[in-house]
């Protein structure tokens, strides 16, 4: 796959080195801002990248790539990957897909009108441990209760504390914990049940209202899903899955999945190992679901990302509308 890279941020230099170790992803161009010249510069150099461009529509129609990583800042992803289909581009887009679920719907269909495939890049579902949980599920009978935690302590707390707020704890930037950590509790989850039919989140909200930690709950009928998420404490990572014969449980968090056991009646059997190459596969995935046009393996992908944004959308407007309610007063 030929890509074109568009951001020269944190997750642009991780991706950069495991885009590398791939030889089905080729790297042709960076897009960055004027601003992020520099970095973009240092990072072509590293990556033998063959063009850097600072103009977006010149970097679009350059069609040594076929396909465009979008790697910026939550509430740009929309713009970048409106710009890029119409480009006639395949997009890999990262995690959360949009800020909106009418966001995400658009592109969806305006994909489909431009027959090109778009992807979120979520890093936990489409792997061979997630493959996994999924296949030993029913073994653990009804399932009454999920627990997660994803605690973080982010060193960029340490600057939001003072006073200077990156995209990730900005509020109007769609930062915050849900965006940043809820997306990966919420594709574990609705990978594995669907679409909830009621949600709630109890957030620790900063002065300007970006939610730090909070605690996020889906309700299915029989079941109900409690995962803690917090950007500001560093707390054991875990997520187990309780059913009526049995539990799946991990020390791992759903973000990364590694280790998992399944305990049936005293038995345990390990059902999933921690390995470093883990990290490729969804990027392998990918790369074959677009090569092969797999639309019917993207349509369920798509499926998922729709729920999992609908669902913050739903949290997101409710706060607000709280917010409204609180004021009118
Ligand atoms: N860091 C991680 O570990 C991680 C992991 C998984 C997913 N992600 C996702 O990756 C995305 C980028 O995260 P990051 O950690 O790389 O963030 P970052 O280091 O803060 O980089 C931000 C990126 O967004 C762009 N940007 C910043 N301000 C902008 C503005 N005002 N207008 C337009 N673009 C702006 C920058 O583009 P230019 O280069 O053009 O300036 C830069 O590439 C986010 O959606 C995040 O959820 C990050």
């Amino acid at each position: 796959m030929k890509l074109g890279i568009m951001g020269s941020g944190d997750i642009v230099s991780s991706m950069l080195r495991l885009f590398k170790a791939l030889d089905a992803y080729q790297c042709k161009a960076l897009f960055c801002r004027k601003v992020s010249e520099h970095r973009g510069q240092e990072l072509v150099k590293k990556y033998d990248i063959a063009k850097l461009y600072t103009d977006m529509d010149a970097f679009l129609m350059n069609d040594s790539f076929d396909t465009v990583y979008v790697a910026v800042i939550n509430n740009y992803h929309y713009d970048y990957c409106k710009k890029a289909i119409i480009a006639g581009k395949n997009v890999i887009c990262e995690k959360p897909f949009t800020v909106t679920y009418e966001q995400a719907k658009e592109l969806i269909e305006l994909a489909d009108r431009h027959h090109v495939m778009i992807y979120e890049l979520c890093r936990n579902v489409l792997t061979n441990n997630y493959a996994s949980i999924k296949e030993h599920l029913a073994k653990i009978g009804k399932v009454s209760m999920i627990d997660a935690s994803l605690c973080h302590y982010s060193r960029r707390y340490d600057d939001y504390k003072k006073g200077v707020i990156a995209p990730v704890f900005d509020a109007s930037k769609a930062g915050g914990s849900l965006y940043d950590f809820g997306i990966y509790a919420l594709h574990f989850i609705i990978g594995l049940f669907g679409e909830p039919h009621d949600v709630s989140y109890e957030a620790i909200n900063g002065e300007d209202g970006v939610d730090l930690a909070g605690c996020l709950i889906l309700r299915y009928t029989d079941m109900i899903a409690n995962v803690s998420l917090s950007k500001i404490a560093n707390a054991p990572a875990y997520f187990c899955i309780q059913g009526e014969d049995g539990y799946i449980s991990s020390n791992s968090s759903v973000m990364y999945i590694k280790e998992v056991t399944l305990s049936q009646h005293g038995n345990i059997q390990t059902i999933a190992k921690d390995d470093p190459n883990n990290i490729f596969e969804e990027l392998i995935m990918v790369e074959k679901m677009f090569t092969s046009k797999d639309h019917g393996k993207l349509a369920k992908c798509l499926h998922d990302t729709l729920i999992c944004i609908k669902v913050i959308d739903q949290i997101k407007r409710r706060g607000l509308n709280e917010d409204k309610a609180n004021i009118d007063k």
